[in-house]
């Protein structure tokens, strides 16, 4: 079997480990790879975005399976130019993509589903914007509808703050084209929660809960970031609230989306708020999220490869399947170059401990392995030393019997990891932290 991941991030060596797991014998690749994926993948010398010389290059080499990590390339309908090489993707068409690719739409399609979300209004010239928000309560938050990297949304205390938002989205093109459009939504209060749904069109198969941290400072403070760490699975989350997020949320979203003749077939990734009236949107991603997938599939004990195939060729996923999970917890740390989000340098030496290379993902894909070190923005060069080549450069996963374990074990394969400014948090999974502590 021959399997293609799109993209080179810290989500895609996570994939690439567990397919590797997943089927030990097949011939992996991904588009350019990263200092890490070397041991599990062939590079291919193409970009993600170039979805016509990927199709005819998979088409050559006869490949299975293609897996589409970031949401640039579905936005753009990459699934839709394999499709019509007669490739099997994994991710949803440019049609479907929308639900993450534009929040005006997201938000329109949830508002006709009768599905939970913030009150809201979009709007795409500047002097509506001001009249509304200048009628509106604060704390309310601005969002470009495009794509924008995970830093298109401003949470603002004060009209001023939301003013100066729209004005540098509808006025100045901060976000380009992605912030001519933006959506002013209330203001939600609560837990964030990330599921992801592995999802056919019409039903789904959970993997484990997760919480992301999307600010850079400890405490949850700071710019929005791509995401500072994650944890998995997360406690305050039952049976009966997972089947209410199905049955309201997900299911419901799916099936408009097959009434609008976008039926989606790939991960769903609803971003939910756990308010007093229950669970809500916040948004809806089209993709694996970064890096929760580098703290969610360790805890899958089956087989990835098996839904996401069946999936790709457009079959329908067995009734009431679920995937099975090891009864642990994991927790992700990402460490960043100094200055992320903001501009940072590329080009510094890395050094990775001998006792977290043995467990390193690339190279061993020992699922019982209980630190794992995902690269992100890591790069070989030619002598083979390793260096810095992004802003988030790379997640480490702890693995443990307890979410403590899974912490120290992160946190100390962290501070193990040497580079230039290098900058990560300690504090990822506090919340829960707390919560396990004050459990009798
Ligand atoms: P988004 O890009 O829509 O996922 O928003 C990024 C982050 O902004 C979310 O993860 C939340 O932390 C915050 N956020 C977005 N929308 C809301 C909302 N309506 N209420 C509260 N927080 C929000
Ligand atoms: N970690 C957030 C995301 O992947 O969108």
């Amino acid at each position: 079997m021959k399997i293609l991941v799109i993209g080179n991030g810290g989500r895609e060596h996570a994939l690439l480990w567990k397919l590797r797991q997943d089927a030990p014998d097949a011939d992996l690749f991904v588009t350019r790879g990263n200092g890490g994926t070397a041991g599990l993948a062939t590079p291919v010398p193409l970009d993600p975005g170039d979805a016509p010389a990927l199709a005819v290059w998979a088409e050559q080499r006869r490949v299975d399976l293609t897996v589409v990590g970031p949401e640039g390339p579905l936005a753009e309908g990459i699934v839709d130019v394999f499709n019509r090489h007669g490739l099997h993707a994994f991710g949803p068409t440019r049609a479907a993509a929308a639900i993450e690719a534009s929040k005006a739409f997201a938000k329109n399609l949830m508002r006709r589903a009768g599905v939970p979300t913030a009150g809201y209004e979009t709007f795409d010239d500047l002097a509506s914007a001001e009249h509304y928000i200048q009628s509106h309560p604060v704390p309310m938050v601005v969002k470009a509808s495009g794509l924008a990297a995970g830093k298109g949304a401003v949470v603002c205390e004060t009209h001023d703050d939301a003013l100066a938002a729209a004005r540098s989205m509808l006025g100045a093109g901060t976000f380009g084209a992605a912030g001519q459009r933006v959506v002013i939504e209330e203001f939600m209060h609560g837990e964030e929660l990330s599921v992801f749904a592995l999802t056919d069109g019409h039903d789904v198969l959970l993997l484990p809960t997760a919480q992301d941290h999307k600010r850079l400072g400890e405490g949850d403070t700071g710019p929005n970031t791509g995401g500072m760490g994650a944890y998995a699975p997360v406690s305050i989350v039952d049976d009966a609230l997972l089947d209410r997020v199905r049955r309201r949320i997900l299911l419901p979203t799916l099936a408009a989306l097959r009434e609008e003749k976008r039926p989606f077939r790939g991960l769903l990734y609803a971003g939910l708020m756990l308010t007093e009236e229950g669970p809500k949107v916040v948004e809806y991603n089209a993709r694996f999220g970064d890096p929760e997938t580098q703290a969610v599939l360790p805890l899958v004990a089956s087989s990835l490869l098996e839904p996401l195939l069946a999936i790709a060729r457009g079959e329908r996923l067995p009734r009431g399947a679920a995937l099975e999970l090891r009864q642990a917890c994991a927790l992700t740390t990402v460490l960043a170059a100094g200055g992320y989000p903001g501009s940072f340098e590329r080009g510094h030496a890395l050094s990775i401990p001998e006792t977290l290379g043995e467990a390193t993902a690339g190279a061993a894909g020992d699922v019982a392995a209980d630190t794992l070190v995902f690269h992100a923005g890591t790069r070989r060069e030619a002598d083979g030393r390793l260096v810095t080549s992004g802003g988030r450069v790379l997640a480490v996963t702890g693995v443990g019997a307890t979410l403590a374990e899974a912490a120290e074990r992160s946190r100390a394969g962290a501070r193990a990891i040497v580079f230039r400014d290098r900058y990560f948090r300690s504090d990822i999974g506090w919340r829960e932290l707390e919560r396990h502590a004050g459990a009798p």
